[in-house]
């Protein structure tokens, strides 16, 4: 692979903090999850990085970053394996990731052949990811879709155009994405994605304080170039009645309820904190 296909800046960059999670939490014996292959992932760009003494530095960066993260946005990774599962199990055949970074549910979670997964991100991303993964001879458990496309342009044709249903049930995943893009583009995602949910379609929304983690989303700002901006909250403290009012029914779980079966004791949220979950109504 060629280096220049690292993301070594940028918001792709990003998905390699959280592969570089997925792995820490993959050689754990505790571990709530396993993903083989974003070892696969953090020393391909570990080497990219490596190549000059400004990315050795980033790297160190990177790593003492997705340190901090590490308990509560693991915990998230397990939390959203479940919701899939969920869905899977409850008759959903299409899944569909925004921003799905370095994820590989569709090959670690053993979902079946009937399932379509399609993953969305930046052409860059897939530049890095697809080669690792071809390299490493994995294989999809379930129909994988590739979808190059801009969340902020016009996804919803690349996603129709990889065989997306819009007259089928699909559960949509939000994982630390839209707070990646300014309001009014996160609004309008959540427009077309209602507009080509079918009934029964589900979808959950995070609600957190990330107050308290100021520093370390600052620091994160500044290593991948992103404009700090108020601008960018995703769908903001009203999305959930924003779902509301456009015909989902929306229902709030507490992420200590969530989580609590783990035996990790990190990031109890007080009541405030938690999933809404999101199911679209006929
Ligand atoms: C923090 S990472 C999370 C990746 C993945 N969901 C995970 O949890 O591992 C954010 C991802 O969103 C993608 N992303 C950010 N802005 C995007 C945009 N405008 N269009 C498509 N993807 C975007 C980035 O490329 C990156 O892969």
């Amino acid at each position: 692979m060629a280096e220049d296909q690292v993301p070594m800046a940028g918001v792709a960059m990003t998905a390699v903090g959280v592969a570089v999670i997925r792995a820490t939490e993959s050689e754990r014996a505790d571990r709530l999850y396993d993903d083989p292959l974003a070892r696969d992932f953090v020393a391909a760009a570990r080497l990219g990085f490596e190549g000059t003494e400004d990315g050795r530095a980033r790297w160190a960066r990177v790593e003492a970053l997705a340190a901090k993260f590490f308990d509560g946005r693991s915990l998230t990774v397990r939390v959203i394996d479940d919701e899939i599962a969920r869905a899977v199990d409850n008759g959903c055949s299409q899944l569909v990731l925004f921003g799905a970074g370095l994820d590989t549910r569709a090959y670690r979670m053993a979902l079946p052949a009937r399932v379509r997964l399609f993953e969305i991100d930046l052409p860059e991303l897939f530049a890095f990811k697809e080669p690792i993964l071809a390299a490493a001879g994995a294989t999809a458990t379930c129909a994988r879709q590739v979808v190059a496309a801009d969340l902020r342009a016009d996804w919803v044709s690349a996603l129709v155009a990889s065989g997306y249903r819009a007259d089928l049930p699909a559960h949509w995943v939000d994982e630390g994405v839209l707070d990646y893009l300014p309001h009014a583009d996160a609004l309008r995602l959540a427009e077309w994605m209602t507009e080509i949910s079918a009934p029964a379609s589900s979808f959950a929304l995070g609600r957190f304080d990330v107050a308290p983690q100021r520093e370390r989303y600052a620091e994160l700002g500044r290593l991948v170039g992103a404009t700090a901006s108020a601008d960018r909250r995703g769908l903001g403290p009203d999305g959930e009645r924003w779902l509301a009012e456009r015909g989902w029914r929306t229902r709030f779980h507490p992420w200590d309820d969530l989580v609590e079966s783990f035996g990790r004791p990190e990031m109890a949220g007080g009541s405030a904190a938690g999933l809404v979950r999101a199911v679209r109504l006929p």
